[in-house]
């Protein structure tokens, strides 16, 4: 099966979708930061849903704010859903595919699909995942991994954002969490499908236009707190202070120093530092920093951040800073599905695209909802690998391979009603 539709057509299509959701949450220099259940958030899935409305699929939402458009089928299995998507939330100054790209790209194939060939046999539904990056809270995946059963209301409720607003007040002020709105959870999904930006350099620097994640690392994210004693920056003699901060560096190049004596592909981030009371002339008492690291062998990983906090503890002490750890993602490395993964190199293969299946660096909600169907990680390439950045691109024509990929494994899917294990070739990840 060919889509009939060049790729001008299909890249115009998901840009147009892409530049509707970016407008939600427009920073001045380009990025885009659209936060769980603040005002950009809330105005994007009201946009997103409107939009599902006019493409004439059946709009649904659970009480985290995951919200699905669905196309139904007309088959005699019309109540297995194969779903598609990806999360609406980005991160603070973050790109405009990161997330979006799934979305828009799931809503564009849907749209040809319909147009060319009616209603499937088997349903399809798009997914906008409320949240996945953990951005605003200390949590990840609360969409994806609500769906999946991995997260609960008390995972969240007594969180805090950075301005001291609980999870549960913002939930309730964007709408959600009442008691008469649907409990997360698909059972009736039998495969999921999410298509993303590559966010790495791999498949510009090879040339090739799709990647197939085969698996997605493990990932863990420490809040790391060190008690010190805020004093005078003048008058107190170098030799006589509990500096957080100091501390705080010695730390952050310690993790880099470890990451690097480990090698590739380990990979450790301190992305966020907060200082108190962040005053120029006081040496800081306090300082939070968060450590990010991530490893596709789950053994050594734990082995990483057992030495980890074994280095910290000792800088700490030399110091004479309290110091407290707490660990706030803790997710193994997934296996994706090898049967869809197949199948994903078959379509690649009769759109007339490059392919090769490689690992993911990133977290994504498909390694959620693996736990519940065979699930798809599909990449194209990301303009020099950035992301996480208002310079985060990717060019048309890639949007358009992806998305065609998509339109052959959905038809299969769902009109044809064919089987992930057909293409299990039994390679094991
Ligand atoms: O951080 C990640 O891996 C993803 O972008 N949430
Ligand atoms: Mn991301
Ligand atoms: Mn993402």
């Amino acid at each position: 099966m060919k889509v009939a539709m060049e790729n001008k057509h299909l890249a115009d299509k998901v840009s147009l979708l892409l530049d509707e959701l970016a407008a939600y949450g427009a920073e001045p220099g380009g990025g885009v930061t659209r936060l769980l259940y603040d005002q950009a958030w809330r105005e994007a899935r009201l946009a997103l849903a409107e939009r599902m409305a006019r493409l004439g699929l059946e709009v649904s939402v659970d009480r985290t704010g995951n919200t699905f458009g669905r196309l139904t089928g007309t088959g005699p299995n019309a109540e297995d859903v194969i779903a598609i998507g990806s999360h609406l939330d980005t991160v603070r100054n973050g790109g405009r595919f990161d997330g979006a790209y799934g979305i828009s790209a799931g809503l564009a194939a849907v749209d040809v699909l319909y147009r060319a060939y009616g209603p499937p046999k088997k349903s399809i539904e798009v997914a906008a995942f409320c949240e996945e990056e953990g951005s605003r809270f200390p949590l990840v995946y609360w969409g994806s991994g609500s769906v999946a059963g991995a997260r609960v209301l008390s995972d969240a409720a007594a969180l805090e954002d950075p301005d001291g607003i609980l999870f549960t007040d913002a939930m309730r002020e964007a709408g959600f969490g009442r008691d008469d709105q649907p409990v997360p959870g698909r059972p009736d999904w039998i495969a999921f499908l999410e298509l993303h930006i590559e966010q790495g350099p791999v498949l510009e620097a090879l040339g090739v236009s799709v990647g197939i994640a085969e698996a997605i690392v493990g990932q863990k994210r420490y809040a790391i707190r060190l008690i010190g004693e805020s004093n005078h920056a003048g008058t107190t003699p170098m030799g006589m202070r509990r500096d957080a901060m100091a501390g705080a560096a010695a730390m952050v190049l310690a993790l880099e120093k470890l990451a690097l004596r480990y090698g590739p592909p380990m990979v450790a981030t301190a992305g966020r530092l907060e200082a108190y009371p962040n005053t120029p002339n006081v040496v800081p008492g306090e300082v939070v920093f968060t450590a990010d690291i991530r490893h596709p062998n789950g053994g050594v990983l734990e082995r990483f951040c057992r030495e980890m906090e074994a280095v910290f503890g000792r800088i700490a002490g030399g110091r004479g800073l309290g110091m407290a750890v707490s660990l706030w993602v803790d997710a193994d490395p997934v296996p994706m599905d090898p049967g869809l993964a197949g199948m994903a190199e078959a379509a690649a293969a009769e759109e007339g695209l490059a392919c090769i299946r490689m690992p993911s660096g990133a977290g994504h909600d498909a390694q959620m909802l693996q736990a519940v169907c065979p699930s798809l990680l599909v990449f194209v390439p990301s303009r020099s690998g950035i992301s996480h950045s208002p310079l985060e691109y990717t060019e048309p024509a890639h949007l358009a391979d992806g998305v065609r990929v998509m339109i052959n494994l959905l038809y299969k899917l769902a009109y044809e009603e064919r089987t992930p294990w057909e293409w299990d070739d039994g390679t094991t990840i």
